[in-house]
């Protein structure tokens, strides 16, 4: 149950409001008693596309409008007159960017920069988080391994492209308009309501099926390679203390622990206590035409900056994980 409280502070703007990281976001939010409204997309199953946001949905104003259609931004802009926009929206799947690259760059670049323009021509004096991502970094670390704020760039997937110009326009309209944007440079996070197209649920989500004799087969693409894992609920926290910060600065978010495929595949199964051999099948098909990189984050600006830490681990993260896809797919009858 949410509980909210009851002075109303300021107001949000989330755009992908009913994807993982903006349906955590917008539950925070609302317990901080913000106003907060959020952007979705038109689609035409209107059913499906609110699962993550039920519970905060009443607490919600929603908007059709999309991040390619500046029209529809600088509408929603005008009439929600936010205080903060979170700028979550964007085609994110990494392996899909190499199939649509086109339309990665128009959600998750132009997207981006039509959000800044909308606030400068609008309301200047918003504060905006943009989603930043890890995959900027490509496989380029520091002689430690690590990958920090100022670790040398090098993306290498249309979408990491995308994003690493987001990344720089907002650090531009910063610098040239006085605009409050800050980039969360965010390393992979998980939780039950990431998409089962990502490597975590579906390996989670499979190795259930599997329990329930529903399916005898895992396919994976490359097993070895190798994430920093958070949990979701943990890096909208950093979000939004981001945003909080008395001036705009980017921040890495991450665990600073890797750990590859195989691994995750052997803790998912060894929980269910299930054997993993002769299981585990590698699909051709679900490898990437790049994929060399082990991200691994230091968040030590963050932890010192603004106090953030993490409270889930990489266990606790694919525990509460496995007990969603356990009690989802529980055969009725059982
Ligand atoms: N999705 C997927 N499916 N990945 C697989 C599979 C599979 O069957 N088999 C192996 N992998 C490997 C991928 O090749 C990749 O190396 C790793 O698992 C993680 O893949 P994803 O879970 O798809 O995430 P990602 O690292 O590519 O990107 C995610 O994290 C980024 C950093 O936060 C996305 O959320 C990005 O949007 C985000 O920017």
């Amino acid at each position: 149950m949410l509980k909210v409280s009851l002075t109303v502070m300021k107001t949000a703007l989330i755009t992908g409001v009913n994807g993982q990281d903006g349906s955590y976001l917008s539950e925070l939010l609302v317990e901080k008693g913000y106003s907060v409204a959020g952007i979705v997309k038109s689609n035409s199953t209107a059913e499906t596309p609110f699962t993550r946001i039920d519970d905060v949905r009443s607490h919600l104003e929603l908007f059709y409008a999309d991040v390619t259609d500046l029209a529809s931004l600088t509408r929603v802009i005008r009439e929600v007159s936010p205080d903060e926009i979170y700028n979550l929206a964007a085609q994110s799947h990494v392996r899909v960017s190499f199939d649509q690259p086109f339309l990665t760059v128009q959600t998750a670049a132009v997207g981006a920069l039509n959000i800044f323009e909308a606030v400068r021509l609008e309301k200047p004096d918003t504060r905006v988080y943009q989603a930043s991502s890890s995959e900027m970094f490509g496989t380029s670390t520091d002689a430690d391994g690590f990958q920090r704020e100022d670790t040398r760039m090098q993306p290498a997937s249309p979408y990491a492209c995308a994003k690493l110009f987001a990344y720089h326009i907002a650090r531009n309209y910063r610098s040239a308009y006085n605009l409050f944007i800050s980039n969360g440079i965010l390393f992979n996070h998980e939780s039950p309501r990431r998409g089962t197209n990502f490597v975590t649920s579906k390996v989670c989500k499979e190795a259930v099926r599997i329990k329930y004799g529903l399916t005898d087969t895992l396919e994976l693409g490359n097993t070895l390679a190798r994430r920093d894992w958070g949990h979701a609920k943990d890096y909208v926290r950093a979000m939004w203390m981001i945003l909080q910060h008395d001036t705009p600065d980017d921040f890495v978010c991450a665990t600073g622990v890797l750990h590859s495929i195989a691994e995750l595949v052997e803790y998912v199964f060894s929980r269910l206590e299930m054997d993993v051999n002769d299981v585990v099948k590698v699909n051709p098909r679900l490898l990437r035409p790049e994929d060399k990189h082990a991200p691994c984050g230091d968040a030590t600006k963050i932890h010192e900056t603004l106090g953030w830490k993490r409270e889930y681990t990489f266990e606790t993260m694919l525990d509460e994980m496995i007990d969603f896809w356990l009690a989802e797919l529980k055969p009725k009858n059982s």
